[in-house]
């Protein structure tokens, strides 16, 4: 786990000012940059010593074969692993021919700061090598979130006390050999020299080299140039099929400097020739160059100037959270800026876990914090759901049903999960790729959007769900055998969450088609289909426990044992590692939010009493062995009065990969959780709910907390909301006015700021959670 101490408590960065070299690969993880379309892990520059090394381009991927102990029907065969591309973040040093290697000699200083405004990661150390020549060294990265597939650094070596002679080898690299990942089903699979070389061409200052995936066909191109500042120097350039090598050799004298600016330029294809993408990654090259490095980091400071003034988030009171919570504003940001109608995986580009999948972490956690922050990259997003269409109309039928089966886990759009009950099964992904585009849409007023791309994803995801549910012998309309979001209970009869999302999204297609006739006629939608879209839609099942008076999560649920909390011993967690499913299913025990996710995202079709009961009731049931739970839980426990412990679990969400709580931040971050942090504050002590089109807020404060602001992008204007404990205070900052809805009263927006109070808290016992499984407190004083 990551110290409390490892970083510095600061409101906008991520300050490291120890080197710990057991933490590499977390601390490359946290220090990851992306754009969507590059992703650098946080490797030091000279390469060695590393956690993981890794360079990954969105939706550069290889083929493995998906071996079953025993197979069956529409079992996927082959899986897509993410690969770690060309490696050009190196720039080795040799120092009197020592190589700069911090095992090595002395690290007298060593800071990384990652910096949320300026978009940049800054390394500072000074070394001295065992031969006690030292050296200042300075470098300062990005992956540009303006130019797609453009990424630069700026490397300075200083001697510090004597002359040094140095010499800086700038490289890249592709099949770099990376460490075994271990036996955790959550890693990635590991492939020994993935790229097949092409071409490799280095001349003076630039080089390029071109490789080919060798099962999944892909072509990726990389290139490198340079521009040195310094005293008198010599250079020379090699290529080989691997490697190519850019090397300056300069003499320092005290106090002098090398500066050496690197740019790098990604790209690839799938069809594209090599030639072309040769001239693809050439052109990025030069449009880099001519905008110079300063020029690229003011460039990225407006692009962040202009997401912060949309999209942050001002918290009094725990400073912790507050910059955890910017943290993962700026990595959700990062993992989708740029993404640009590919995924957006789980780990966004920041490591191999799950092996770069992408699950409905992206339209159920991600999007909503994209949809109302940077709506651009939302309605990208839903357009790569939406150009992967086909082919889950092909699995659809090949499951034996209609319209669109969308996969569980992938990256190209073709499912890749081998187990199918927490797979195949959760057929709920199907919903909330449907919420996500209503949300966007009601977010946005996009038409061009609704017409062209949301309609056909409403449409063929409402032909799934009349397939694959029943009217029964009552005219109730069933889904049976499917899997709802707690992964602890599958093939279950009528899942609450995903027989609601299917009503929503029933409702929404025959909405929709009504509303774009034409296009919906040539989609085939005739009357009487958007009639039996209704029908299910009004008849779906909903179970209830009369005697418990809550909601099962799905049928026959509360019939079922209690998992045994009290003789679970605390180092048995997360289950799925220590105990078989058998039991696991067929037991009382909820890895993540289910029924409490359909409290929030559903919470139109409960009453406040059924929120109350069945929040408590679930609590002692869930154990948060998915980083999904928190932040729903936070949201539910703030709507039903439970402040503090909605505090509690906000802290969880947001602090998952600067603590690494669940101790696999190395393998990458854990996007939905980040972005569910800022779902828990704006959704939980905002109250901000979008059921239709209109917008309302409930905000309460817990007591550890005096003031949060924030803001957001709503349907062409942006709004900011300030909550102290006693009111609330809403900024219409620019747009249109716009009526919102206040704890249930209308409230006008006409420009200017309008004052509200905030109504007192209902006082309630605090619910418990199965014992050890509580979540850490925040505010020590409190409760
Ligand atoms: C969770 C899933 C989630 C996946 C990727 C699993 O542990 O149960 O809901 O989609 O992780 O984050």
């Amino acid at each position: 786990m990551i110290r409390q101490t490892a970083y510095t408590v600061e409101p906008w960065c991520v300050r490291e000012q120890t080197l710990d070299l057991d933490m590499l690969a977390q601390s490359e993880s946290v220090f990851a940059l992306s754009n969507g379309h590059i992703g650098l892990r946080g490797n030091l520059e000279e390469g060695e010593p590393h956690g993981l090394p890794g360079t990954y381009l969105n939706s550069v991927y290889e083929l493995r074969p998906l071996p079953y102990a025993e197979g069956g029907y529409g079992y996927p065969e082959s899986g897509q692993t993410v690969i770690n591309v060309t490696n050009g973040k190196l720039i080795r040093l040799l120092v009197e021919d020592e190589p700069f290697d911090v095992r090595y000699g002395a690290l007298r200083s060593h800071e990384r700061v990652l910096d949320f405004r300026e978009g940049t990661l800054t390394r500072s150390v000074e070394w001295t090598s065992p031969a006690g020549d030292s050296v200042r060294v300075r470098t300062v990265r990005l992956v540009s979130l303006v130019q797609r597939g453009v990424a630069a650094i700026h490397y300075e070596v200083e001697a510090v006390d004597r002359p040094v002679r140095v010499v800086v080898q700038s490289e890249l690299v592709a099949n770099e050999s990376l460490p075994d990942l271990g036996k955790d089903p959550r890693m990635a699979g590991r492939l020994e020299s993935p790229l097949v070389g092409e071409e490799s061409v280095a001349d003076k200052d630039t080089a390029v080299m071109v490789h080919r995936t060798r099962h999944s066909d892909l072509r990726v191109a990389a290139a490198m140039g340079h521009e040195i500042d310094g005293p008198e120097h010599t250079v020379t350039m090699d290529g080989f099929e691997d490697v190519c090598r850019y090397t300056v050799a300069t003499r320092l004298q005290p106090g002098e400097r090398l500066c050496l600016v690197k740019y790098l330029a990604y790209g690839w294809s799938s069809r594209r020739s090599r030639p072309a993408v040769h001239d693809q990654v050439i052109a990025a090259l030069a449009a880099a160059k001519m905008t110079g490095w300063d020029g690229l980091v003011r460039e990225q400071r407006e692009f962040l100037d202009d997401f912060w003034a949309g999209a942050d988030v001002e918290l009094d009171g725990d400073a912790e959270v507050q910059q955890a919570v910017r943290f993962g504003l700026f990595h959700t940001l990062q993992a989708g800026a740029r993404a640009e109608r590919r995924s957006i995986p789980a780990k966004g580009l920041t490591g191999p876990g799950y092996d770069g999948h992408t699950f409905w972490d992206t339209e159920s956690f991600v999007l909503p914090l994209l949809t109302y922050t940077r709506p651009e990259a939302a309605a990208d997003a839903l357009r790569w759901r939406h150009s992967t269409l086909d082919l889950a109309k092909e699995r659809a039928e090949q499951l034996g049903l209609r319209g669109a089966a969308f996969p569980w886990r992938t990256i190209a759009g073709q499912e890749c999960s081998g187990y199918w009950p927490a797979g195949t099964a959760a057929f709920h992904i199907n919903a909330d790729i449907a919420d996500a585009v209503i949300r966007y849409y009601h977010a946005t007023a996009d038409e061009d959007f609704a017409r062209d791309v949301g309609l056909e994803l409403l449409v063929e995801t409402a032909r799934l769900w009349r397939s694959l549910g029943h009217h029964d012998t009552k005219g109730r309309f069933r889904i049976d055998g499917v899997t709802g979001p707690d992964e602890y209970s599958a093939v279950v009869d009528n899942n609450i969450y995903t027989n609601l999302m299917a009503q929503r999204n029933l409702r929404a297609a025959a909405d929709v088609a009504e509303q774009y006739p034409e296009q919906a006629r040539r989609m085939g939608v005739a009357e009487e289909e958007t009639a039996e879209w209704r029908d299910a839609a009004a008849a779906v099942v909903i179970p209830w426990d009369k005697r418990l008076e809550v909601h099962p999560q799905n049928e026959g649920f509360t019939h079922h044992a209690r998992w045994d909390f009290e003789n679970t011993p605390p180092d048995h967690y997360p289950l799925l590692l220590n105990y078989p499913y058998f039991d696991i299913y067929r037991k009382q025990v909820v890895k993540q939010a289910d029924l409490v996710l359909a409290l929030h995202l559903r919470g139109d079709a409960f009453t406040d009493e059924q929120k109350v009961r069945n929040f408590a009731y679930y609590e002692g049931l869930t154990v948060r062995d998915s980083s999904l739970s928190a932040c729903t839980q936070a949201v539910m426990a703030a709507e039903t009065g439970h402040l503090e412990l909605a505090h509690d679990y906000l802290g969880e969400a947001a602090l998952m990969d600067l603590r690494d709580l669940e101790h696999n931040t190395r393998d990458g971050l854990h996007i939905a959780s980040l972005a569910g942090a800022w779902n828990a504050l704006v959704a939980g002590f905002g109250g901000m709910r979008q059921y239709t089109v209109r917008l309302s807020f409930a905000p309460r404060l817990p007591p550890g907390i005096s003031r949060l602001a924030f803001r957001m992008r709503f349907r062409g204007r942006r709004l900011r909301v300030t909550i102290t404990h006693d009111e609330v205070v809403y900024d219409l900052l620019s747009g249109d006015p716009l009526q919102i809805d206040h704890h249930g009263r209308p409230v006008d927006l006409n420009g200017g700021a309008v004052r509200m109070d905030v109504p007192p808290t209902p006082s309630r016992p605090t619910p418990a959670q199965p014992p050890g499984r509580e979540p850490a407190r925040r505010d020590k004083t409190a409760r």
